[in-house]
């Protein structure tokens, strides 16, 4: 059996799935291809299980990119507003959580099933569970072959995501097929992921489960300019919590991240908790602040004990500087087993911003986190998946 169609997807997770809706919608017949038993498995555990699917801020310059521009038309054209009324056309329930993160009320499900109802309104023909066995081109047409089918096209749309967790079906495969069609590759990296300390800094581990607030920044002029205020999370291997894995995706090994402890506190503070209370102690200083094993790994590390009205002046200059930029050199991340999502991937220097169609050979698109664009935790990365996926939708 040879069945064709107008465009085959591969890949039925998020930019995967909006793509082929889109598409069918206007009339194409559309064949979602997915290796795995079903679609749109991040989307189930995303936003711990209740989908953190768009963000209200959303702005190319909160992707990381090797074209810092290329986000830009299709995030201008599908926007975090026009998926919300989607979301809301399905009469979802939903909330902003912080920092303009929208998540459902109840259940991821609910994404997944929207997403479903929208395909189905296309006429999408869904296959899930089995391998993709050989990708060809030929005469115009590409050619998949999956289980004991082959199917054609004259479209190809790449939307099979980055290695990121692979024990939830995440592969590189979308690497394969762009070297195979002379698509170029931006070294793949974990992105979003906790950072690991070397020994040295046991006493820091010591500290696993310990979060406190935190700017976050990467050491070093040049790459000074990401700051992420959140909350950090010492874990047994190193640093977590949202503003590290925010930071983590600007990491590159030798880099030191910087973490400003107690954000809010102005300069010479040390010095006035020393005039008006001589008699306290550093300890008992950064403890009303900050979790009090923090404080006591902070003050042994800083060297500074005994009474704030002993301590010079210099000395607390000394300790709040320190506070303030406080450096880590992480020894590695913990990889792709636990990073949410990928950086870099398959080159924008060879897609149309316009319609993610790659130059080098045309009928293939590429949409999601297959494409050298990764944004910050808090639902940009579902957003480029909408956005993306739009742009390619429209266009085939
Ligand atoms: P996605 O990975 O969703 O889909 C790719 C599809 O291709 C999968 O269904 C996979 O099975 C299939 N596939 C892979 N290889 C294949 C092969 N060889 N053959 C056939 N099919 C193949 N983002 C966000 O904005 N808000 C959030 O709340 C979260 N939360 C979150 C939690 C966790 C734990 C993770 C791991 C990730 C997130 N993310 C997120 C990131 C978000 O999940 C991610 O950016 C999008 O899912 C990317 O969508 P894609 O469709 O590009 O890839």
């Amino acid at each position: 059996m040879n069945p064709t169609y107008d465009a085959i997807v591969l890949g039925a997770g998020a930019a995967g799935l909006f793509c082929a809706a889109t598409a069918g919608q206007r009339g194409k017949r559309v064949l979602l291809l997915d290796h795995a038993d079903r679609p749109g498995k991040k989307i189930l555990i995303s936003g711990g299980g209740r989908c953190n699917f768009t963000n209200l801020h959303t702005a190319p310059d909160r992707y990381l990119s090797k074209n810092v521009h290329f986000a830009k038309s299709a995030l201008s054209r599908y926007t975090a507003a026009d998926f919300l009324a989607l979301v809301e056309s399905h009469g979802i329930a939903w909330h902003e959580k912080t920092l303009g993160q929208l998540f459902c009320d109840d259940s991821a499900k609910q994404i997944v099933e929207m997403l479903l109802d929208e395909c189905a309104k296309g006429g999408v023909e869904l296959q899930c569970g089995e391998a993709i066995r050989d990708v060809a081109h030929g005469d115009g047409q590409f050619r998949v072959t999956y289980g004991e089918t082959e199917a054609t096209a004259p479209a190809l749309v790449i939307a099979t995501g980055g290695p990121s967790i692979p024990k939830m079906g995440a592969t590189g495969f979308a690497y394969d097929l762009a070297r195979q069609f002379g698509l170029k590759v931006v070294q793949p990296r974990p992105a979003l992921v906790p950072l690991t300390l070397p020994g040295e800094e046991a006493l820091f581990r010591d500290l696993s489960g310990v979060s406190t607030e935190i700017i976050a920044r990467i050491g070093g002029k040049e790459k000074g300019k990401a700051a992420f205020r959140e909350a950090a999370l010492f874990t047994h291997r190193g640093l977590s919590g949202p503003a590290i894995l925010q930071i983590s995706s600007y990491w590159q090994r030798g880099d030191t991240v910087t973490t400003q402890f107690l954000p809010d506190r102005v300069e010479g503070w040390l010095k006035e908790a020393k005039r008006d209370r001589p008699r306290t102690t550093m300890r008992k200083v950064l403890s009303e602040a900050l979790p009090d094993r923090l404080a006591e790994v902070l003050c042994e590390r800083l060297g500074v004990s005994g009474d704030l009205g002993n301590l010079s002046d210099k000395a607390l200059a000394a300790a709040e500087a320190k506070l303030a930029r406080w450096p880590f050199v992480p020894d590695g991340s913990e990889g792709f087993a636990k990073a949410e999502v990928t950086a870099g991937g398959i080159d924008t220097a060879g897609l149309s911003s316009k319609t993610m169609e790659a130059r080098a050979a045309p009928g293939i698109y590429v949409i999601g986190e297959a494409v050298d664009v990764t944004g910050w935790l808090g639902g940009y990365n579902f957003q480029w998946a909408w956005a993306s996926a739009r742009a390619a939708g429209l266009a085939l």
